[in-house]
């Protein structure tokens, strides 16, 4: 067993005394590696994951080249040995990064909250548990032989037959028991027994896995010590996140899109925390505005705020606003936070809902991506992707792309974020439930393994592409084009109308705020509801600069949004006095 307190080279060192054979796959060279790797005796309480990857290079390829790559790495690292409260890191499971440079130091940004928390004793203590023998008499975990749960038992979809229809019909049933690893039931690496009982707050090493190969796949942060810890989702991370870099005494404040998703600043503004909003344009935040603003950052113009060190935004298919970042606008915002020393922190649930673009009057849509290699590479590179210095945090979701109830997400960051993150979640969460655990374990990573979850990916990106061509198709049919305006999404689930508040008859004599309270009500008298631009405003303080609505194509049926938003238009016609 191997605390987790070794250094990289008594690890490898250590790692170097058991090595199974190098197995290959067909088609992919097996090459020399410089960690060995590492297959344990079976030992059910054990309190540290095996480390499985240790390839001394890091892939290069995406798609499928870089899943066979891992799938090369897994078998040469042999069976995946976690039991009861193992700890584990990425770094166990990921390709080499050797010869990359290691992230940038946090310190100064990092909030007095979280520089004093201390890791939390009982969960060091359960790393004991490892030695032989060793009777517990320490720790609070229930034995599994109370738990009621002997087995569960799920019907899931078989890729790429994703449809409700198909999965009813010839979908898989899979199960999991509560003894399945220590009875060696087929190749099991997690049970019942492991997953329900009390866990690391960073999540079980069997999901911290599959994380991470899916994070080297899909984001290949471009430095070492980047590694993923599990999260109850992105609403906690983001609250764990806000608190660890943001300091009321300081007088800290926070960046973030002119409008923002609500419950982000709503978890701000208890803190004590100013949030300033950038000026968006159509693919969302500005960079010369951002720059043009901490440039001639006043406090005494901000009240009292210092010039802020943080970033909080939706590069994908933004909350409210349905905007996405291109490539090129992610690289100039990054590189403005590299100047002013920003730290980002990148809230990506809606990452995998990039659809296809919108051709108005086209009588078919493009034709999506014909593989998973044409889908990851046509997915626009996150902030982590482009993050030489570490100064970025990424937050994934499964809230979009599988289950919202599963709560469970990761966050991706330098080792020294991750490690401040997880002595919050010690005390915090404890990391996601063993059920979400285990269930989408089974899911992801023993049934649909990462290829199929990237047809999964890619289904929900022909399925929103359809959702999203409804919803425009019923605004080019019911809505008065001179008065009312939108963006075809890239991504996520949500469009922005902007209604041309100048035209009002009202216009200049009545607030617009008045005018969108009016047209609001006026939709749920006609029965529909529509979101209230002035909901999103960042700064609450300040005049709307616009009439705007969010409305959303993720869950009503063709008829319905056609109905809705011919319901919309009657309200923003009655408003404006048009026929
Ligand atoms: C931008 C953004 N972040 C986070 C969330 C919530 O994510 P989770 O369900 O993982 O907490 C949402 C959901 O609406 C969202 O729009």
């Amino acid at each position: 067993m191997l605390p987790i307190t070794w250094t990289a080279r008594a690890r490898r060192a250590a790692l170097c005394q058991h090595m199974p054979p190098a197995i290959s796959r067909p088609g992919t060279a097996s090459r020399p590696s410089k960690r060995r790797l590492h297959t344990k005796p079976p030992n059910y309480s054990s309190v540290e994951a095996a480390p499985a990857a240790v390839q001394a290079h890091h892939e290069s390829g995406r798609g499928m080249r870089a899943i066979d790559d891992i799938m090369a790495r897994r078998a040469r690292a042999g069976k995946l040995v976690a039991g009861i409260a193992a700890a584990s890191d990425s770094d166990m499971f990921k390709g080499s990064t050797e010869g990359m440079p290691k992230a940038k130091r946090w310190d100064n940004h990092l909030s007095r909250e979280s520089k004093a928390r201390e890791p939390c004793t009982l969960k060091q203590a359960a790393r004991h548990l490892k030695k032989p023998g060793l009777i517990s008499l320490g720790g609070g975990l229930p034995s599994s032989e109370v738990f009621p749960f002997a087995e569960l038992g799920m019907k899931v979809p078989r890729p790429p037959h994703f449809s409700e229809a198909e999965t009813l019909e010839s979908g898989q049933t899979v199960k999991v028991g509560k003894y399945d690893v220590r009875d060696g039931r087929g190749d099991a690496v997690y049970d019942l027994s492991i997953a329900l009982n009390y866990g690391q707050s960073t999540g079980s090493a069997q999901m911290m896995r599959f994380l991470t190969e899916h994070t080297e796949v899909i984001c290949r942060p471009p430095y070492a010590d980047w590694r993923v810890c599990q999260t109850v989702g992105s609403t906690g991370a983001l609250e764990q996140a806000l608190r660890m870099f943001l300091d009321r005494d300081r007088g800290d404040s926070i960046l973030t899109e002119e409008f923002s998703f609500s419950t982000a600043l709503e978890t701000v503004a208890p803190l004590g925390i100013r949030a300033f909003g950038v000026r968006i344009d159509q693919q969302g935040l500005v960079p010369e505005a951002m720059d043009e603003m901490l440039s001639s950052w006043n406090p005494a113009e901000r009240g009292g705020a210092r010039k802020p060190h943080v970033l909080y935004t939706v590069p994908s298919g933004q909350n409210p606003t349905g905007a996405t970042q291109g490539a090129e606008r992610r690289r100039a915002i990054y590189r403005v936070a590299q100047k002013h020393d920003l730290f980002i922190l990148e809230d990506e649930p809606y990452y995998f809902l990039q659809m296809q673009p919108y051709r108005e009057g086209a009588a078919t849509p493009p034709s999506p991506p014909a593989n998973v290699e044409e889908f990851v590479s046509s997915l626009v590179p996150s902030l982590v992707s482009m993050d030489v210095d570490g100064r970025v945090m990424r937050m994934d979701s499964l809230s979009k792309v599988l289950v919202p109830g599963s709560r469970l997400g990761w966050i991706t960051a330098s080792e020294q974020i991750v490690e401040r993150y997880q002595r919050h979640a010690e005390v915090a969460s404890q990391g996601p439930s063993g059920f979400s655990q285990v269930i989408l374990h089974k899911l992801l990573d023993e049934t649909w393994g990462h290829e199929g979850y990237l047809q999964w990916l890619m289904n929900l990106g022909v399925e929103y592409t359809r959702k999203r061509d409804r919803l425009l198709a019923a605004c080019e049919e019911h809505l008065p084009r001179d008065l009312v305006s939108w963006t075809p999404p890239a991504a996520g689930m949500f469009m922005w109308l902007t209604v041309d508040h100048a035209q009002h008859p009202e216009a200049g004599k009545r607030d617009i705020k008045d005018i969108e309270e009016e047209i609001f009500n006026s939709c749920i008298d006609n029965g529909v509801l529509v979101a209230r631009g002035s909901w999103f405003l960042t700064e609450k303080d300040r005049p709307l600069p616009g009439l705007y609505f969010r409305t959303t194509f993720a869950s009503a049926s063709a008829e319905n949004m056609s109905e809705a938003i011919s319901r919309f238009g009657r309200a923003v016609r009655d408003s404006f006095g048009r026929k």
